[in-house]
């Protein structure tokens, strides 16, 4: 293929260098004469392992130039990958000027074209950035409708600095995010000889996941820190402690406890965090981001009664009460909690939960719902279909296989908010509300 790539930078670079190995003809377009002389000399303009022996190579195959002209670089390509910056302002707001101005040039580039082309965000922006900003201007620089005269794609760039030639060639995974499968399917042509999967998905998501993923990231070293900082004052290895950690690739380092849903709760979770932040203050030891876990739990459950609070009804029913579905343990449940909340404004709530029921009836927990939540057990009932019926606003907080047997029960007058993405809201008669979609 015939590529521009607008900003010759880390990503830019690299990516430049790399098209251009693979074959395709790539001119590379920067503002700062100085990379755009080096690339055409044959030189990094980063320091980046193996780049400038790929750079020597582009031009010498005659597949690597560069310019300042974006016209130029429009003219000889088929399609654009943006790979400017998009720096911090002083307040943490996203300065997308650069962004702007390159695609009021590639537009401006457009407005003489007859061909369709491609143009792909690859540098990091916020989600909406695509459909808010970088279609409405390449539409009025170039006079050219989007899915029309021209498409726009969000591919999002996952290579590290250091080892960028190498991640290029190994990424995790290739997202295409589009409004239209014709303009995935092309710009996934790029990706045919590189080794991971290619998932196409909407512009937004793209945008999305590349924030995920950095804050995933910075997460992941901040827990490591707050752990080995933990383990140093404890006289234990934080190495070893982490590489057991990552052993476990069921729980730790999996999917598992990744879903967006309601907060955590149960006999472990919150006491073990306590005992942790407990213990490390008595060493002195401040660590944010462990001690930052159950306030956000806390608000997970505030934001939840804020939705049932918004919806302006009195009768709510609850289904579940355990801490999570198949299990009758209720000691920290975050239902509970939220049941305590509602009961304290007012609100007239049923509960149903068949493993709660039983334990009331003949379970270990017998002693503890009549010692410490006896008031909730007077609002349980004995059956969904009894619970739907007398409910404005049915919550379903923990999964319940039979829902699927009673969606029959629910009113078109009713309110489902599904914490536990439970059911689909085309199977729900009234208004359907997911917690996080
Ligand atoms: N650096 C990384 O490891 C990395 C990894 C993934 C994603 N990203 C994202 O990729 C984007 C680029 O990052 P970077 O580190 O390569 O930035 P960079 O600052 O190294 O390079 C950006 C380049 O864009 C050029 N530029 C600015 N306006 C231009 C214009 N109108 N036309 C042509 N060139 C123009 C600048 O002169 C500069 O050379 C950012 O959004 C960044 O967040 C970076």
């Amino acid at each position: 293929m015939e590529i521009a790539i607008f900003g010759l930078g880390y990503v830019g670079a690299v990516t430049a260098a790399c098209f251009g190995q693979e074959g395709h003809r790539v001119i590379g377009v920067d503002t700062d004469t100085y990379k755009v002389a080096c690339i055409n000399e044959g030189r990094s303009p980063i320091v980046e392992r193996h780049l400038e022996e790929f750079i020597r190579r582009g031009r010498e195959t005659g597949r690597l130039t560069a310019t300042t002209c974006a016209d130029e670089a429009v003219v000889q390509s088929e399609i654009a990958l943006i790979c400017v910056g998009t720096p911090s302002r002083r307040n943490g707001s996203l300065n997308l000027e650069y962004v702007e101005r390159v695609c009021r040039q590639i537009g401006a580039a457009l407005a003489q074209r007859q061909e369709p082309y491609t143009v792909v965000m690859r540098s990091t922006v916020l989600p909406g950035t695509c459909e808010g900003l970088v279609v409405p201007t390449l539409e009025a620089s170039s006079g050219k409708r989007h899915g029309e005269g021209f498409h726009v794609c969000m591919n999002p760039e996952f290579l590290r600095e250091g080892s960028a030639i190498h991640d290029f060639y190994h990424p995790p995974l290739t997202v295409i995010g589009a409004q239209s499968f014709e303009a995935a399917d092309r710009l996934a042509q790029l990706y045919t000889d590189i080794p991971a999967e290619c998932v196409k998905t909407d512009l937004r998501t793209a945008e999305m996941l590349k924030y995920a993923n950095n804050a995933f990231h910075a997460l992941k070293i901040t827990f490591a820190n707050e752990i080995g900082a933990w383990c140093k004052q404890e006289g234990v290895d934080s190495h070893v402690v982490m590489r057991l950690l990552t052993m476990d690739t069921k729980l730790n380092i999996s999917a598992a406890y990744l879903t967006p849903g309601f907060a955590f709760g149960g006999s472990c979770l919150p006491k073990d965090l306590r005992a942790l932040v407990y213990r490390a203050h008595q060493h002195d030891l401040s660590l944010p981001t462990l001690e930052s876990i159950l306030v956000s739990n806390r608000l997970q459950i505030e934001r939840t009664a804020e939705t049932i609070v918004q919806m302006g009804k009195k009768r709510v029913g609850v289904v579940g009460l355990a801490f999570k579905a198949g299990t009758d343990d209720l000691r920290e449940s975050p239902i509970v909690a939220l049941c305590e909340h509602l009961i304290g404004k007012g609100y007239s709530l049923r509960i149903y939960d068949p493993n709660v029921s039983l334990a009331a009836i003949y379970g270990s927990n017998k002693a503890y719902i009549e010692r410490e939540i006896p008031h909730i057990q007077a609002l349980m009932c004995d059956s969904l279909a009894e619970l739907i019926e007398q409910s404005e606003v049915i919550v379903l907080a923990n999964r319940d296989e039979s829902i699927a047997d009673h969606l029959h029960c629910f009113r078109a007058d009713q309110t489902v908010i599904d914490l536990t993405r439970s059911v689909s809201p085309e199977n729900i008669r009234g208004r359907y509300i997911g917690l996080y979609w």
